[in-house]
């Protein structure tokens, strides 16, 4: 896969990841202070969505015209990936159109695809095997939230539960960072052998541990506790009353299993919760609670992740000066009047 896209941070070294990470908080720095620098002027951006989605759709709308630029919502059944028209015709034509693509797909070869066959930068915006936008703003999260004295490879983060793909995620960038990575849940619901290599290749690099359980214990001494909805994916989601069968109350982060962790445990969740069930409204609302500074940095990253890209690929394709200059004054000689 090209770097051209943001796909998985598996294509990303530990470096460009603390790139991203330190351009998004100096554009969060900046805009907070009133300053909105104009890095995406006149960019478009195409968003395909076939699924809903609140923060991610609301961040990417936003980061656009903050910095400039437009986006364009595709809502779910607007336009067909893969169906009557192929998703390689699709690449093409969006390529001509718009100036960066991000699709939330059903399907991660969906996205795969789009990006093989576009021309320009695609981000996933989350798919059935990874949400990398999500690992960037939860890695901004946890760097803004630090304990005292430490870095962040020497911070633990323990996900509770289902090993959905945020599970999965959260695992790659913290392995990707040198951090240890826990998941605590039940039997049949872990991460499996591919996810766990995948973790492994990153720790070879950076260091860091994972540790794959159903054992209270190993959410010992963690910085971080995350969570996420129990429902399962796609065909394999849980009714209620599986879903409770299977995780409540072992793997509900209540004060108790914050306490297990230790006192100054931070709480995140890439939300929507289903409150009550995974968390506790007490957690959830409470002092240790950082899930909704974590859903501001949705924007925080992803304007880190829109500029990055496209400052990449106009380094890959600058523009000829002399040839803009004469086109726009072959445009001022046939409009008569000068631009
Ligand atoms: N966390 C997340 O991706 O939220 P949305 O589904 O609302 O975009």
């Amino acid at each position: 896969m090209s770097t051209k896209d943001f796909i998985t941070t598996e294509d990303y070294t530990k470096e460009e990841i603390s790139y991203i990470v330190d351009l998004s908080l100096n554009i969060k720095q900046s805009i907070k202070n009133g300053f909105y620098p104009q890095l995406l002027k006149n960019k478009s951006l195409g968003m395909i969505f076939q699924q809903s989605s609140t923060r991610t759709r609301v961040s990417f709308e936003t980061a656009m015209e903050q910095l400039g630029g437009h986006a364009e919502y595709l809502a779910p059944g607007q336009i067909q990936l893969g169906g009557h028209e192929t998703i390689e015709d699709t690449s093409r034509v969006l390529s001509r159109l718009v100036d960066i693509l991000m699709a939330r797909v059903e399907r991660h070869h969906s996205v795969n695809d789009l990006a093989t066959h576009a021309t320009i930068p695609v981000i996933n915006g989350m798919s059935d095997y990874n949400h990398p936008t999500q690992e960037i703003g939860d890695l901004t999260t946890m760097i803004e939230h630090l304990p005292a004295g430490k870095k962040i490879e020497d911070c633990k983060v323990a996900f509770i539960g289902d090993a959905t793909q945020v599970c999965f995620s959260l695992g790659l960038i913290a392995t990707k960072m040198g951090m240890d990575f826990v998941q605590f849940g039940p039997e049949g619901f872990q991460l499996n052998e591919d996810h766990k290599e995948k973790l492994q290749k990153n720790i070879d690099v950076s260091g860091g541990s994972f540790t794959v359980t159903d054992d209270v214990e190993a959410i010992v001494g963690a910085d971080f506790v995350y969570t996420d909805v129990w429902y399962g994916l796609y065909e394999a989601e849980l009714s209620e009353e599986e879903r409770l069968n299977v995780f409540y109350p072992k793997y509900q982060v209540n004060q108790e299993l914050m306490d297990k962790a230790g006192k100054n445990a931070k709480f995140m969740h890439c939300l929507p919760a289903t409150r009550g069930e995974e968390v506790t409204d007490e957690v959830m609302d409470g002092p240790n609670s950082i899930c909704f500074d974590e859903a501001e940095n949705r924007l925080t990253s992803i304007r880190g992740i829109l500029v990055y890209l496209m400052d990449k690929y106009a380094a890959n394709h600058p523009v000829d000066l002399a040839k803009q200059a004469e086109a726009k004054a072959e445009l001022e000689k046939f409009l008569g009047k000068p631009l």
